[in-house]
């Protein structure tokens, strides 16, 4: 609940499909009481869809999946990654793989290339590797495309980027300049601060969508992989709603000849990638593939998917801080984040429709780690609101404050602030590489192939994407217990529940 002004309040509740509603009163408390009843009731909402979910996947699909278990086919070949925008992220990510492949940098970040997995007991004394653990594809074998609507190489758009030193560059400039963006599909409405000129034309947005699969193809071909992977760097759209025209294949297809405008340029991405059986993560906050008709596409064509929003700076540590708040049942009353950043994210994020994209993936969470409507009087009246403000000086080393007011004993109110200078690009591009080479585990592996999202990477997410009906998990460490149980369950091992009994027999 807050104040609009003077004698307006306004009640800010989630739905049970995870949407946000707004309703004016004139008085605090009943704001505040609408607020708590709908929490409630969309808590009870979750919990029945769950419940159903859960009767419905039991017995029979689980002995499916057991005989499934374990058939992942080898990572032979290579793996193309093809980029739609190729700027801040993904050049960091492109040239920060050609600086490990060359031994001049360590993959600090990645899960895949550092992480571990604990096998069996903790006195068994196993834990491989991940990239020894399941089979994924070697730096080496990765080739890279890429669409913009700057024509700039990847040498070029990396020293316009201004994250990576100009020494670490130059020795990178063979490899980086040989990367060239493809025409993008671009629509100005979409993203409002920014225009260039390696636009794709066509009469419909159908017809763009054609182009971007020829373009899939001829990569395919020319760059001999074998197999493909699709990750949105591009920047954030528009906020939109989605409409009919996401609903359903036929629909969307429909939307596409006829250029309807609620089809943004991410989407056409998403369903030319799908239509080619190539999986596509999203690292941006637009819906882009979590819609229904996208999540058809991704089953039927075995396509996996997963999105949005990379979770880098401050999401980071605000999905690490609320559950530890939760796990001590210390009450919030507040919290307040704020962001200085001057990259071309940062002048994108300026314009209010973009913002509004941003801010909306980054609300969410709260509400879903503490769940006000089982602990009302702890997580039932907080104040919590983003800012991004885009200040020049600062390039892509954002830096990002919160100030979180929490509650103790007989409500002893206390304070923390957190002010976390960090680097962009330097924490998202860790997580491109895990994305890209986890995606194609799961592109390889007969059990994960046909479910569409891949709700077990919501590790790397702030709005990780689920089934309809089934809310997401935010806590990182259980996004990181479901990551490595599945890798354990993939090949077979026994799960961790960290029961620890038989310790003690
Ligand atoms: N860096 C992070 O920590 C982080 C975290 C979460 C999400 N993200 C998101 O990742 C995305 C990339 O971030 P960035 O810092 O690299 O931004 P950036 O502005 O440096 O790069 C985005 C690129 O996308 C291009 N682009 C825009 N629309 C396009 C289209 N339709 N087709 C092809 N190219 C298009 C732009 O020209 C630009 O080069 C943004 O949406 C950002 O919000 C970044």
């Amino acid at each position: 609940m807050y104040q609009k002004r003077p004698g307006v309040f306004m009640a800010d509740w989630w739905d049970a499909d995870g949407r946000r509603h707004r309703k004016q009163f004139s008085t605090a408390s009943a704001a505040r009481e609408h607020e708590h009843r709908e929490t409630a009731l969309a808590h009870a909402e979750r919990a029945g869809r769950e419940m159903k979910l859960a009767a419905r996947s039991s017995t029979p699909r689980r002995s499916k999946h057991a005989a499934d278990t374990g058939t992942i086919e080898p990572a032979k070949g290579k793996l193309g990654v093809m980029i739609p925008g190729m700027g801040a992220v993904a050049t960091t990510f492109v040239a920060g793989v050609e600086a490990i492949r060359k031994g001049l940098a360590k993959p600090i970040g990645s899960l895949t290339q550092m992480g571990t997995v604990r096998l069996g007991k903790r006195t068994d004394g196993r834990s491989p590797k991940v990239k020894e653990f399941v089979p994924l594809a070697g730096l080496d074998d990765l080739v890279f495309t890429g669409w913009d609507i700057f024509e700039d190489n990847m040498y070029e758009a990396a020293t316009n980027a201004g994250v990576l030193d100009y020494r670490l560059l130059e020795q990178l400039k063979p490899f980086l300049s040989t990367v060239t963006p493809r025409p993008a599909v671009f629509d100005h409405n979409y993203v409002k601060k920014i225009d260039g000129p390696n636009v794709k034309k066509g009469k419909t947005k159908m017809d763009l969508a054609e182009q971007l699969r020829q373009d899939i193809r001829d990569f395919k071909k020319s760059s001999g992989a074998t197999r493909l992977i699709t990750m949105w760097c591009g920047s954030t759209e528009s906020y939109i709603e989605p409409t009919e025209a996401h609903q359903s294949l036929k629909s969307f297809e429909k939307a596409l000849r006829d250029n309807d405008e609620m089809i943004a340029p991410s989407m056409i991405y998403a369903y030319a990638s799908l239509m080619e059986g190539v999986p596509f993560a999203n690292g941006a906050p637009n819906l882009t593939v979590d819609l229904p008709v996208m999540l058809e596409l991704s089953r039927k064509n075995e396509a996996p998917i997963c999105g949005k929003d990379f979770k880098t700076g401050q999401t980071l540590m605000k999905t690490v801080l609320a559950p530890a708040f939760k796990a001590r049942l210390l009450g919030l009353s507040g919290w307040y984040s704020t962001n200085i950043l001057g990259n071309r994210d940062g002048e994108v994020l300026d314009d209010p429709g973009s913002f509004k994209t941003k801010e909306e993936s980054k609300l969410g969470v709260l509400e879903h780690i503490l769940q006000p409507g089982l602990y009302p009087e702890l997580y039932g009246n907080i104040f919590h609101k983003v800012r991004i403000n885009y200040y020049p000086p600062r390039g892509d080393n954002k830096e990002g404050w919160d100030n979180i007011d929490i509650f103790g004993w007989l409500g002893y109110p206390m304070q923390i602030k957190v002010d976390f200078l960090c680097r962009d690009s330097i924490l998202a591009a860790p997580i491109v590489l895990d994305l890209v080479l986890f995606l194609d585990l799961a592109k390889r592996c007969s059990e994960l192939r046909g479910l569409g999202i891949q709700e077990w990477l919501s590790f790397y997410f702030k709005s990780p994407m689920t089934v309809p009906g089934l809310y997401p998990e935010h806590d990182l460490f259980i996004q990181l217990m479901k990551l490595k149980n599945t890798l354990r369950h993939l090949k077979g091992e026994e799960l961790i529940t960290h029961l620890g009994l038989e310790y003690y027999d």
